[in-house]
């Protein structure tokens, strides 16, 4: 007992310490059957240490014919990320496999449907230009919008 109760304190205050440094926040984005997101900004407090993104399909159309996904990357990645996902296509989910460049992504949902998707924001530096798109081939153009960390 004499050891026992100095190892618990420890462990109450490493669990401690831990909640308190992680926060994860939540974002929810929607994708309609007019190829737009229902937001053209996201704004991510920098204390936030994982972000989980839900992406919801409020349509009534397939994937196969108005899917979306929720990627995001570093602004000046956004077309070459979007050129080789339409290459990689539909089974693909129209990322290509293991493309480094991509920080977080959904998959490709059609109507009804929602997915999220959880990340750790130390992959972000503060102030970084960031952007979020859907990669279906064409969408990019319109959806399309800005990623703010900090
Ligand atoms: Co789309």
């Amino acid at each position: 007992m004499r050891k026992l109760i100095p190892m618990l304190l420890l462990l109450c205050t490493g669990l401690m310490a831990q909640s308190a440094f992680a926060k994860t926040c939540a974002v929810t984005i929607a994708g309609d059957d007019a190829m737009k997101f229902d937001k053209t900004e996201i704004k991510l407090d920098a204390s936030c240490t994982q972000v989980a993104v839900t992406l919801k399909h409020t349509g009534k159309l397939a994937a196969n014919v108005m899917g979306h996904d929720w990627v995001l990357a570093k602004t000046s990645d956004m077309a070459g990320i979007d050129a080789d996902g339409m290459k990689a296509g539909m089974a693909a989910g129209f990322i290509k496999a293991g493309d480094a460049r991509v920080i977080a992504h959904t998959k490709v949902i059609g109507g009804g449907q929602s997915d999220t998707v959880t990340f750790a924001t130390a992959k972000l530096s503060k102030g970084g230009d960031y952007s979020f798109f859907c990669s279906f081939p064409g969408h990019s153009s319109l959806m399309k919008g800005k990623f703010v960390f900090g």
